[in-house]
């Protein structure tokens, strides 16, 4: 049933195409959303339920239903309408492009609650890419301080559709995507996990950002999620199949809270991007637009990073991060040099040498080390709280000489902070860290937070830890350090407003392919969900995709073509960009190599020439500062043709294209390195075909002829 009429609030987009419209009915809030006249999102509840002030105590005691007359949302009256708008172009530190557009028109209906004399502020922001609404608490008498039960933020849809989804956890991402209609979200739900270091799952309930689609003869992709996540807790969304609705559900703290505000205070942004093209989608820039511009003074140390790791081989098993064969350690209180090495650390000075001199050969910017610290023996699954410094070396790791080494090659090493989720320990110890970095001349970290959160009880995506990211991210811009992060909560654009917090992880990258594998569409979906606020530390490159190679006998692989490896590049969009494989298997492809070598990192523009979720995605992307492209193609489990059309080209200029193609043999189970790779003259009036083998794909670096 749609409303229309006296009492609802209209808001329009620029271009006209979307319309919604607001109204309170017997005092309860909701909205709904037309897209060139059609219905996307039916009549859709707002509101939040409250704690009774702050006494809150338990989880047992969070359903009082003497608390109802706490919450917000019912028996509101409107007292005030404010409209405005914007069309704004601003320029990202990093970016798919140089330029965003953010053009919208807004809506703010005040909303007061009689029976408590308290009001709230429901406010729209109407794209011509979609929707955002958040909920704002202006500060005043009777709203200073509340404990959020729920934010209840629907989103109703009439018809069943397509859905690319992972289950919902206040701990991980890392799984596998699913895909199914609405309909069959519970029915698959039990069989669409596996097991993770920390994992609190919440049944029945999928993580955001969420790809749908109405399929049928005018399709209509749609992609819900939020943004400007801070000092809020990370939402999932419950699922009503029987009426294809979403519902917020915000990760709980310890004591089963959701948020504890102060006023004034805004929550995140809900948003719902919809689009009859999947291209369109994946060039939104809705999520990065919602968040404020940068406060940081100065963002010039903030660059484009290329860089290599001593990290895959502890991955994959080949070595380890531990330097010793103790199973107990204490840290201030151990003597490493008296401990017995294992003879598996791969953060040695000889080797991370000869790391060095392969990445400086072969231009890149960065090399990251891991298990350069103490405290590895015993690092993970007993929740210890100190259990790294950050600032001590193992004994054979000299961290002066190691620098000093890198920086006479032109190579900054990348610092390592893996916290096992004891977020307390490192809060204690960031400075210390940061200074040692500051004096060797590190100056970008890969944070890591595997393992359950301390303080303990507190959940990866709950709202004290999404502030210890931020407290992080803002202290290393005070040091002048760029922040990666793994198993943190994923992005919703916030980088426009901390744009040091240039990467991370927050989803199932490059290393699941040893831990158990990642399906051949997997990366065909991210862009979708993951990606869509902010981009990912996916770790891609591996040349050396069978592991048997190794290990004889070991049935774990990378499930793509070595070519397929080179188009994530492109098709993945990475200012931090690392060639995760080992220099060994590099200098056996030298050839192919050379693509990772050449391809940029930062844009000036990006075209997403054709995309559909879970099976392509092809991807044309000019290199920041320069005329040269980089073209990339992925396919799913199915072979595909495609055919590049170079129309983006400029008009009448000559270029070399330098092509990557699989084999005509290759397959990403029977022959991942089988490949192919010629030059060609090309114009914009070129088309070439691409035959990409199963799970495989293509790569092009394009340069105009001088
Ligand atoms: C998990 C991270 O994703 C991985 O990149 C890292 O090597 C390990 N944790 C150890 O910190
Ligand atoms: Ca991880």
């Amino acid at each position: 049933m749609m409303f229309v009429g006296v009492n609802a609030q209209s808001l329009k987009s620029p271009d006209g195409k979307f319309e919604m419209n607001f109204q309170l009915k017997q005092g309860v809030p909701y909205y709904n959303l037309k897209y060139n006249g059609n219905v996307v999102v039916e009549d859709s509840k707002l509101g939040l339920r409250l704690f009774k002030d702050t006494a809150i105590k338990f989880a047992s005691e969070i359903a009082r239903p003497e608390d109802a007359k706490f919450d917000l949302n019912n028996g509101f009256t409107k007292t005030a309408e404010n409209r405005d708008s914007k069309n704004e172009t601003w320029q990202p530190v990093l970016g798919e492009k140089k330029n965003y557009i953010n053009n919208y028109n807004e809506l703010a209906v005040t909303l007061n609650q009689a029976s408590t004399d308290r009001s709230i502020v429901v406010k729209f922001r109407l794209f011509n890419d979609g929707l955002g609404f958040r909920y704002e608490f202006p500060q005043q008498k009777n709203l200073n301080y509340f404990v959020i039960r729920e934010e209840d933020s629907e989103i109703d849809f009439p018809t069943d559709m397509k859905a690319w989804w992972i289950v919902a956890d206040y701990d991980s991402q890392e799984y596998q995507y699913q895909e199914t209609k609405i309909s069959e979200i519970p029915g698959r739900w039990d069989k669409a996990y596996d097991a993770n270091a920390s994992q609190k799952l919440i049944k029945n309930a999928v993580q955001s950002p969420l790809m749908l689609k109405k399929e049928g003869k005018n399709p209509l992709y749609v992609n819900v999620a939020e943004a400007a996540v801070l000092d809020y807790p990370a939402s999932h969304l419950e699922v009503d199949a029987r009426n294809f609705k979403f519902k917020t559900h915000l990760t709980a703290d310890r004591q089963g809270a959701k948020g504890y505000i102060q006023t004034p205070s805004v929550t995140p942004w809900r948003t719902i991007i919809v689009s009859p093209k999947a291209e369109e989608v994946l060039d939104s820039k809705m999520l990065f637009n919602l968040n404020e511009p940068t406060k940081y003074t100065d963002t010039s140390y903030i660059h484009p990073t290329k860089y290599m790791g001593v990290w895959w081989e502890m991955i994959i098993g080949k070595s380890q991060w531990a330097y010793s064969t103790a199973e107990n350690v204490h840290l201030g209180k151990t003597d490493f040099t008296k401990l017995t090495p294992n003879g598996k650390h791969a953060a040695n000075n000889e080797k991370v040498k000869e790391y060095i001199d392969f990445a400086a050969e072969n231009g890149f910017q960065g090399l990251l080390i891991e298990g350069w610290n103490i405290g590895w023996e015993d690092w993970f699954g007993h929740s210890k709280e100190f259990v790294f410094d950050f600032i001590t070396p193992y004994p054979d790791f000299d961290i002066k000489m190691l620098n000093e080494y890198a920086h006479s090659k032109g190579i900054k090493l990348i610092m390592h902070h893996e916290t096992s989720g004891s977020a307390t320990n490192y809060e204690r110890w960031s400075d210390k860290a940061f200074q040692l970095m500051n004096k060797y001349g590190y100056d970008a970290v890969k944070t890591g937070y595997v393992g359950d959160i301390i303080p303990r009880g507190e959940h990866h995506y709950s709202q004290w830890t999404i502030n210890h990211y931020y407290r992080i991210a803002e202290k290393a811009n005070e040091y002048r350090i760029m922040v990666n992060s793994h198993e943190s909560v994923r992005p919703g654009g916030e980088s426009r407003t901390y744009p040091n917090w240039i990467s991370a992880e927050a989803a199932r990258g490059t290393e699941y392919e040893a831990f158990g594998g990642n399906n051949p569409d997997h990366q065909t979906i991210l862009p979708f969900t993951r990606w869509m606020g902010g981009s990912m530390d996916y770790t891609p490159g591996i040349f050396q995709t069978k592991l048997d190679y190794y290990f004889p006998g070991d049935k774990r692989f990378v499930k793509t073509t070595l070519v397929k490896q080179l188009a994530l590049y492109v098709t993945m969009y990475m200012p931090l960009q690392m060639a995760a494989d080992l220099p060994e298997n590099y200098k056996k492809h030298m050839d192919a190599f050379q693509f990772i070598k050449d391809v940029a990192a930062d844009w000036d523009d990006t075209r997403i020439l054709s995309a559909e979720p879970g099976d392509y995605i092809i991807t044309a992307r000019k290199a920041k500062g320069t005329e040269n492209w980089f073209v990339g193609g992925i396919t799913d489990e199915n072979k595909r043709d495609y055919t590049v059309d170079f129309s983006f080209l400029d008009k009448g200029r000559k270029y070399e294209a330098t092509i990557y193609e699989d084999g005509k043999d290759a397959d990403y189970i029977d022959n991942p390195q089988s490949y192919h790779i010629y030059r060609k003259q090309i114009t914009g009036k070129t088309k070439i075909k691409f035959k990409m083998a199963r799970s495989g794909g293509f790569a092009i670096s394009i340069k105009p002829v001088k």
